[in-house]
Formats: structure tokens, sequence, C-alpha cells
């Protein structure tokens, strides 16, 4: 096991109705504030009200940032450092998934920047300085609610780029479970793909004596995939929406990868297709992962049969762990395709040309290789991708 340091300040209020708890919690740092959200989902299913309906009780100054979409873009951070410094607001609060809280992360940071903000993802400079953030969780992805990560999108440069700080984390995030009943089937399905790799990129590793790192990520992937079918079949179950929005959280809030040398080549790659592409981040991963896995499972078969027997229930008997290893992989594959279907998600038709697969190839690698489980560069990544359309 390798030496870690683990600390996670962000304070998780869970359950029904938590959105009670938003003005309290918000005075406690702030009494002007930004209000980051997506489109319609918040108006629609009743969670915009709410939150409007505890900032004025509280008493709490607010300014609007509407419009953020699937794979933010800067643009719109910027316009929210704008207000923020224009009405000097004190908590930079997102109501919405991943997208949303990442844009709140980021505007939070850059209104403590002298720089644009998208030097903070192109120039390796300590992040040390950002407002404080809080969230109101709308789906159950990222984990973006609870880590130190934003990812956003330049389109007019076609590149999605991750920043991480320990002043990112958010102070606060409220989870309730019933604001998930309304994501449509495919961000169920996108979503749930995200937190099961999210898992993966941690649980492929190395390392052989992690047996609390790989029990913990066994039971959330088994977790996760005993409840998506559930859900699928009726969005409105509490308990199988809360056991995945919780899994969603601990995939990702730094739990998993203590101790071990995690990989996330699959979501290096997948975000070179959202960023030419703008596919859903959860559809990129469905795509890239099984490919990875196929390229690079030899490498430490054992691992892979573990998978395949403690996640899958797989028999071990009468096969070789080589055998075993592609059973997972494909199990997992026909998983991916299964959920799809049942959400009515329509095949991809992309068009990639062979040019764009060098350039995905070459962004990813930029930094040199990437992943731990096997190193990639940039000839192993153009492979991977040409297998994943
Ligand atoms: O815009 P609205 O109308 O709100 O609709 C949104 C959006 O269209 C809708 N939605 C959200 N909650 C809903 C809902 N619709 C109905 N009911 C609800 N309760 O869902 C759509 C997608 O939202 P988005 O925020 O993009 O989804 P998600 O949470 O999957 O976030 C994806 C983004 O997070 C990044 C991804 O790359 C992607 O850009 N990630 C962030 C990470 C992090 N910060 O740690 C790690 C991840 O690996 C990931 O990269
Ligand atoms: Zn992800």
């Amino acid at each position: 096991m390798q030496n870690f340091v683990y600390a996670n300040p962000t304070k998780i209020f869970f359950g029904k109705d938590q959105v009670n708890n938003l003005g309290k919690e918000i005075k406690n740092f702030a009494s002007k504030i930004l209000l980051v959200y997506g489109g319609k989902s918040i108006k629609e299913n009743g969670v915009y009200d709410k939150v409007i309906s505890q900032l004025n009780n509280y008493k709490i100054e607010f300014h609007e940032l509407p419009g953020v979409v699937a794979n933010p873009r800067i643009s719109l951070v910027e316009k929210g450092v704008e207000i923020c410094r224009l009405h000097d607001a004190d908590l930079v609060l997102g109501v919405g998934g991943g997208s949303v809280i990442d844009t709140a992360k980021t505007i939070a940071a850059s209104v403590k920047f002298n720089g644009k903000p998208w030097e903070l993802f192109t120039k390796s400079m300590p992040i040390n300085e950002a407002l404080p953030i809080a969230a109101v969780l709308t789906t159950a992805a990222t984990g973006s609610e609870s880590n130190n990560c934003a990812v956003i999108t330049n389109w007019e440069r076609q590149e999605k780029r991750m920043i991480s700080s320990e002043v990112l984390y958010p102070k606060f995030s409220i989870l309730d479970p019933q604001i998930t009943y309304t994501m449509l089937p495919s961000q169920t399905v996108f979503g749930g793909i995200d937190i099961i790799v999210h898992i993966l990129e941690q649980y492929f590793h190395n390392d052989s004596f992690t047996p609390i790192q790989d029990g913990f990520c066994e039971t959330l992937l088994k977790t996760v995939i005993n409840n998506l079918p559930i859900v699928l079949k009726n969005g409105r179950n509490y308990n199988a929406r809360a056991n995945i929005m919780w899994a969603s959280t601990l995939a990702l809030n730094g739990i998993l990868s203590t101790g071990v040398l995690s990989d996330w080549a699959t979501h290096a790659i997948g975000q070179e297709i959202s960023a030419i592409y703008d596919i859903p981040h959860g559809e990129s991963l469905a795509m890239v992962w099984p490919s990875w896995a196929m390229y690079v499972y030899t490498n430490n078969c054992k691992r892979f049969k573990q998978y395949a027997v403690n996640v899958w229930d797989l028999s071990e008997s009468n096969k070789n762990d080589s055998d075993i290893a592609l059973e997972g992989i494909k199990i997992t594959k026909n998983f991916f395709d299964q959920l799809k279907a049942e959400a009515q998600i329509n095949p991809l038709q992309l068009k990639v040309k062979d040019e764009d697969i060098e350039l995905m190839a070459k962004k990813a690698t930029e930094n040199g290789p990437i992943g731990n489980f096997k190193k990639l560069y940039k000839e192993d990544v153009m492979t991977i991708l040409r297998r994943s359309f």
C-alpha cells in the first residue's frame, strides 16, 4: 500500500428535504451569493423555488447565473466572475449536476485570480484561493459535490481540461435523492456509467494487498449495478435512488484512491472525445472503458479475474485467469449496452476522421504517458480510440 494523506472537508446533508438547511448553512459563510444553474430542469421540478425561498427566508442577497450546459464552457465562467466582482459576492452556490458545480468551482477560484480563467487550466500553477463553494446536487454522477476537481471546456480551442485544489472542495453539499427522480433515463444511465468507471479507474492498479480499498470498490460497484435497472423501471424508487446517489459521492470523494495508484486513462481519453464531439461524459466512458480494458488486461490478468469473480459473481472453475478476465470485460460492456437500450439511447453515429484520432491521442498524452495500470503512449491511445468507435 502506498503512503497517503486523506482529508475531505465537505459537510454532507443527505436525505429527504435536506434543502431546508440551505439558508442557515449559507449564513455561516456569506450574506451575498452567486447562484449558478443550468437550464429548465430545476424550475420544472420545484428545486429552484425551494432554493429561492430559503435564500429569501434567510435574507441572503443573490445574483443569478443560469445557462450552464453539459460540457460546461469557460465563456460562462467569465460571465460569472464579472457578476461576482460587480456585486462583491462572498459564496458561489451551484444548483445542478457536475457541470453546474464545476462551473461554480471555477468561478470561485477565478474571482481570486488575476489572469483569465482559462489560464488556471493551462498554466500549471497552484490554486491557493477561492470563494467558498456550496452545492445542491441534482444528479448522481460525478462526485463533484464532495471533491476538489472541476472540469471545464474551452469550445473555441476544443479542449476539455481539469483543475484540482484543496480550495475547490465545497464547504457543504445538499444531497436529496428525491431531486434525482426527474433525471431522464439517459441521464440516469450516463451518470451511472460515470460512477462505475470512477470506481474502476481506482480499482485497476497493480498493488497487491489492498483488501479495504478492494472491498469498498466491489461493494459500491455491486450497489450501482443492482440499483440502476431498478430506477430505470421506476425512477421514483427512493431507496434505489438514495443508494446510487451515495455511491456516486463515495466513488469520487478520495476514499477509494487512498493507498493506491489509480489509473484515469479512460477519463483522459473520454475527455478528448467530448471536447471535439460534445457527447455526454458518461457516453464517452462507455465507449472507451471496454476498449481500454481489452488493451491492458494481459498486464495483470489476476486483477481482472478478481473483478469478474467478486463483482459479477463469475465462476472460477475450469477456466484460466485470462478467460475469466475476458468474460468480466465482456459482461461489463454488455451491461452498458443493455442500460443504453433500456433508456432508449440511440446508437452514436459519429463520423470520426483519422486525423481527429491522432489529434485526440496527441492531446491526451501531451504531458507524457497516461494511466498507471499500464502506461499508455500516443500510439496506444490511437489504438484504443480506433477500437472505441
Ligand atoms: O440544464 P438542465 O435543464 O438543468 O438539465 C441538466 C442537463 O441537461 C439535466 N439535469 C440535471 N439534474 C436534473 C436534470 N434533469 C432533470 N432532473 C434533474 N434532477 O442533466 C443534464 C446534464 O447535467 P450535467 O451537470 O452535465 O451532468 P453530470 O452531473 O453528469 O455532469 C457531467 C459533467 O461533470 C464532469 C463531466 O466531464 C461533465 O462535464 N465531471 C466532473 C468531475 C468532477 N468535478 O469531479 C469528474 C467527472 O469524471 C466528470 O469529468
Ligand atoms: Zn467521470
